[in-house]
């Protein structure tokens, strides 16, 4: 009875540099790594535990907190939350500033927010694009 052949994997070396490109492709490659950079930052400012925690734009408000150990729960949020997903409500954060670097209100923040002032945000909904500072736990009525 014969088994399966087995494959055997061809190693290649890895090494991919501009020698083995085409001096038009190797122009091509230098100008894309060596052009300014798209990247920006935002610094997200979390007032009541007084730190600033530096975050790529674009990052989601709740996974910065929670890398960075920022407790955006009150005790029922953290026997019960949605993870994420917009749908418990517990999240709430007071943006107290550099409410315009962050992503538009959402559909689930429309629906989770009503009774709350309009500086209140869902962490889990928003992406920060640039500074902002940042209320946890926020009462719900100011
Ligand atoms: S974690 Fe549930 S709404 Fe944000």
């Amino acid at each position: 009875m014969q088994t399966g052949s087995e494959d055997s994997a061809t190693a290649t070396s890895g090494a991919n540099n501009d020698a083995n490109l085409q001096p038009e492709q190797a122009e091509m490659s230098k100008s894309e790594t060596t052009s300014p950079s798209a990247f920006k930052s935002a610094d997200i400012k979390f007032v009541k535990e007084d730190r600033i925690v530096f975050a790529a734009s674009g990052a989601n408000l709740r996974f910065k907190a929670m890398e960075n150990g920022i407790d955006l729960y009150t005790f029922g949020g953290k026997m019960m939350n949605c993870g994420g997903y917009g749908q418990c409500g517990t999240c709430v954060v007071d943006i107290v500033e550099g409410a315009e670097n962050l992503s538009p209100r959402t559909e689930a923040e429309d629906r989770k927010l009503k009774k709350r002032p309009a500086s209140c945000r869902l962490a889990c909904q928003v992406l920060v694009n640039g500074s902002v500072s940042v209320v946890t736990k926020p009462a719900k009525s100011r």
